[in-house]
């Protein structure tokens, strides 16, 4: 938080050929595995392109969360389908620590690409919907303590009193 690279919009990939894409992708997934994420935006490990991976397996760190497929996007595109919006506690790779109490919208539609250049859609709720929003806000610049409300739901993690909430986005 605080380098200009994450608070710089990212670039539309056009090349789903280019050899540099596979390689910018195991490194997501690696950087992400590594740290314990369950979501990353490639703008994290210094790559300015439109590209966000995410997913992982229901376990015993995310008793609350729904399993969410392993997904790679490019190039998103999130479409509200109404005003309903929740709270729910974020935390991010980029933000060491710390952990947020931020609005997001609850149900989402969202399309893309995957890593072949396929185009997909979901319409999905709650945590994934969640996860989504904050990996494509990574893509402009944005960072989730820029969408806290109310200061006072934002500190680090060993003070706050959150139960099983550990992930990291
Ligand atoms: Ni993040």
């Amino acid at each position: 938080m605080g380098s200009q690279e994450l608070a710089t919009p990212s670039l539309d990939v056009v090349d789903f050929s280019d050899p540099d894409l596979p390689i910018i992708i195991a490194d997501l997934h690696d950087t992400m595995i590594e740290k314990g994420g369950v979501g990353i935006a490639a703008p994290q490990i210094g790559v300015n392109l439109r590209i966000v991976m995410f997913g992982f397996e229901k376990n015993e760190r995310y008793p609350n969360a729904e399993p969410v497929p392993l997904t790679i996007l490019i190039n998103p595109i999130i479409e509200f389908l109404d005003d309903v919006m929740e709270e729910g506690w974020e935390g991010c790779l980029s933000v060491p620590g710390l952990r947020g109490l931020v609005p997001r919208y609850k149900t989402i539609k969202y399309s893309g690409y995957n890593e072949n250049g396929i185009q997909f859609n979901r319409t999905v709720s709650g945590f994934h919907a969640r996860v989504v929003q904050h990996e494509c806000d990574h893509l402009d610049g944005i960072l989730y303590p820029q969408r806290i409300k109310d200061m006072r739901s934002f500190g680090f993690e060993d003070e706050l009193n959150i139960n099983n909430e550990k992930n990291e986005l």
